[in-house]
């Protein structure tokens, strides 16, 4: 049988090409080797303040953002969290079996606690266990995102793994796929914390609606090292990032981009990084503007039609073994 993988994205702040290259960009590839299901995890979103309208547009635009990188609805199931009501029930159950000191310890939820110290509320808290009710659903096998999930998606082990000796075997363990030069794309403004939609400077990302004169201001403005030399190094954290972003666009390997700027500046080799980006999102943004609301209304109701049998089955499996008539 196929394998599965699942993966989501929050309809919430901008979509950047840490989002991009963290994750979308390794499920397009996945898609052709797995059964792939592709989320927009709105109820998610809704545990930081919102505004509706807005919820709204963002849902659409991240699913339509799926399209445009190449997610393949005729391969892929795409659809929305909360056209599944089996997520949140799940979630309910998978809430009686976590304590609360693995909670606590989230990373995610210790930094959004801060920024968000007004809104602090008990989704925000809750929020791996609805991930790990996402992911458990369907009997996920591989679980593609960034570095900065994986602490939710070992929760997500976890909990498969304490439900099963409990109740009997009833879900598949998953594991998480990075790819290790996308899994952290460093923020441009700052290389020690990773690329951030919520982060409170523009020049911190490459939004993936930027426009061309953006993308070369923001290239031109990110950081540097104190060094001169184009080298992927930890020394150099700044270059290192800046060459990982060029060699994930480009399809190369970051040693071949330190050596084709081995004897070249800084100025030059950020010239035509701002080109490699702006190239690839002068294509992303042409596909993104083709895409009519109507039709990803459309594969969305489909992707959600498809897989609520399968959610419905899980379910039934689950209030069984826990004991609910
Ligand atoms: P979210 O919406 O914050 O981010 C979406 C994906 O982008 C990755 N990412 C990055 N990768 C590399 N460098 C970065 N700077 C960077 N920033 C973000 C994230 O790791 C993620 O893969 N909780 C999830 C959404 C979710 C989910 C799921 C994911 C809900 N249910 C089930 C997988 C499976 C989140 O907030 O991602």
């Amino acid at each position: 049988m196929q394998k599965r993988i699942f993966s989501g994205i929050q309809p919430s702040g901008v979509l950047h090409l840490g989002n991009y290259l963290g994750a979308i960009k390794n499920w397009m590839e996945l898609q052709d080797k797995y059964e792939s299901i592709f989320c927009v995890v709105d109820l998610h979103a809704i545990t930081v303040p919102q505004k509706p309208e807005e919820l709204r547009q963002k849902t659409i635009e991240v699913a339509k953002i799926y399209l445009a990188a190449g997610i393949n609805p005729e391969k892929s199931t795409i659809f929305v969290q909360s056209h599944i009501p089996e997520h949140t029930e799940l979630a309910w159950i998978l809430n009686t079996i976590t304590k609360i000191p693995e909670l606590e310890r989230m990373t995610q939820f210790k930094d959004k606690s801060q920024e968000f110290r007004q809104h602090l509320n008990a989704g925000l808290f809750n929020y791996p266990i609805l991930m790990a009710a996402d992911i458990l659903l369907y009997d996920t096998n591989l679980v593609p995102v960034g570095e900065d999930q994986l602490q939710h998606v070992e929760i997500a082990r976890t909990l498969a793994k304490r439900f099963n000796t409990t109740f009997g075997k009833t879900f598949v363990i998953p594991e998480p796929f990075v790819v290790k030069e996308g899994m952290r794309i460093m923020g441009l403004d700052n290389p020690a914390q990773k690329m951030s939609k919520s982060a409170s400077s523009k020049y911190n990302y490459i939004a993936l609606t930027d426009s061309p004169e953006k993308i070369r201001e923001k290239i031109k403005r990110a950081v540097t090292d104190s060094g001169k030399t184009i080298k992927y190094s930890d020394d150099q954290p700044a270059i290192k990032n800046l060459i990982n972003i060029y060699a994930l666009l480009d399809n190369a390997k970051p040693k071949d981009i330190e050596d084709a700027y081995h004897k070249k500046g800084y100025a030059e080799f950020k010239k035509d990084l701002a080109e490699v980006i702006v190239d690839f999102l002068k294509d992303f943004q042409l596909k993104y503007n083709d895409i009519d609301d109507k039709e990803v209304m459309s594969i969305l109701q489909q992707g959600a039609e498809k897989l609520r049998p399968l959610a419905e089955k899980k379910m039934e499996e689950v209030k069984e073994k826990v004991g609910l008539i």
